[in-house]
């Protein structure tokens, strides 16, 4: 209650600007959020795995041209889309958007955006594996959908080996901080990394044992286990904090003991600023989410679209 209260203030600040706003809808289609909440719940009776996934897209969509659907495009005859380019691995539960795009086209036909839905989608895969103390906000609307998608252009993502200098670059890039880095890096406490995403750290030629020293010795021979030198299991992996269908500050307490999956995650040590907010997130859960929505609603609010796709996979 206080969280979502709190989160209502932060808010109002925030969103000034944006051209997005909490009553966009409110007259042209009432329902679209308990819609949208509807159709999340329902993906993840039978699937556990929907809550980061939706996460993720929504990370990828808004790094990508902005929060504009772009990850949501099919490749056509003639274009490569985004969700067709590298880093798009372990991008999966797309039918959830459909689903909700269709419950809500029934409602109120070639109104509400599907980056509108995938921001929505977001931020009900984190309340609804938050427990009663977990972050949930209110999430701004109108935003447009794209029409334009490229594989290329995932390479505007932030890789798995990137440094911090790189992470900060690209966050700022984007006009997210430091703190937003590190907060954001929190949607680490849910799902799962295929074993090349950390491969780097494990079997490296660049150091005698081929291991990253920055991790703790017994966490890296478990990863090994899971990932042995030339790996042929498409689907083996680690998730990425001990309790990775649970939305907690368990990413950040692993992280300090040198237990996180990817070097990025690491390199969020590295400097005494970014290292006082893991600390911190480790150490409060509250914390953690006061800032997971604040930042959350900084991200969402990169928009870029032009229209109201009629289905998600497809330009108007
Ligand atoms: C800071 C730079 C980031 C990098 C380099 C990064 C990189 C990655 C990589 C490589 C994976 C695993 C892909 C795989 O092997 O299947 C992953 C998974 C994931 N990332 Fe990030 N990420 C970053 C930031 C974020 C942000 C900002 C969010 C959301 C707020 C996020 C949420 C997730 C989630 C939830 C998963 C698990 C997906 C699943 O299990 O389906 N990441 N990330
Ligand atoms: C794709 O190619 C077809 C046939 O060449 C063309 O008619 C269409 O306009 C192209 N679409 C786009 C989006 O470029
Ligand atoms: C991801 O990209 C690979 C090739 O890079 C492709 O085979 C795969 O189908 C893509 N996944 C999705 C969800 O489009
Ligand atoms: C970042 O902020 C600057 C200055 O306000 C603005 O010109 C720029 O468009 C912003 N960039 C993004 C991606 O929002
Ligand atoms: C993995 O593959 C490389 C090159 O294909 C080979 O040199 C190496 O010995 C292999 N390692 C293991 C543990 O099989």
């Amino acid at each position: 209650m206080e969280v979502a209260l709190l989160s209502l203030l932060i808010l109002s600040i925030l969103h000034v600007g944006t051209g997005l706003s909490l009553n966009y809808y409110d007259k042209t289609c009432p329902n679209y959020e308990a819609t949208v909440t509807a159709a999340v719940k329902q993906a993840m009776a039978t699937d556990n795995t929907v809550p980061a996934a939706l996460l993720r897209m929504h990370f990828h969509d808004c790094f990508v041209r902005g929060c504009d659907g772009s990850v949501l495009l099919d490749s056509t005859a003639n274009n490569t889309a985004e969700k067709a380019g590298p880093p798009n691995v372990s991008l999966h539960a797309f039918y959830v958007i459909d689903n909700a795009k269709s419950a809500i086209e029934a409602q109120c036909p070639g109104v509400v955006s599907c980056a509108d839905i995938l921001a929505l989608a977001a931020k009900d895969a984190v309340a609804l594996v938050s427990h009663n103390w977990g972050p949930t906000w209110k999430v701004p609307v109108g935003r447009l959908d794209g029409r334009i998608s490229r594989a290329s252009e995932t390479s505007l993502l932030p890789a798995p080996t990137s440094n911090f200098a790189q992470l900060q670059q690209r966050f700022n890039q984007l006009n997210l901080s430091v703190k937003d880095l590190v907060t954001l890096s929190g949607g680490h406490t849910l799902g799962f990394a295929h074993c090349s995403s950390f491969q780097n750290r494990i079997h490296s030629s660049n150091s005698a044992n081929g291991l990253d020293p920055t991790l703790n010795p017994s966490f890296a021979s478990s990863l090994r286990k899971a990932c042995p030198a030339n790996n042929t299991a498409n689907n083996a992996g680690a998730t990425l904090d001990a309790t990775s269908t649970v939305f907690d500050n368990m990413y950040y307490k692993m992280l300090l003991g040198g237990m996180s999956i990817f070097s990025s995650d690491a390199a969020l040590l590295t400097h005494p600023k970014t290292k006082g907010f893991i600390t911190t997130f480790a150490n409060s859960q509250q914390a953690f989410n006061l800032a997971f929505v604040k930042s959350m609603l900084r991200m969402s609010s990169l928009t870029g679209g032009q229209e109201v796709r009629l289905n998600c996979r497809k330009v108007r």
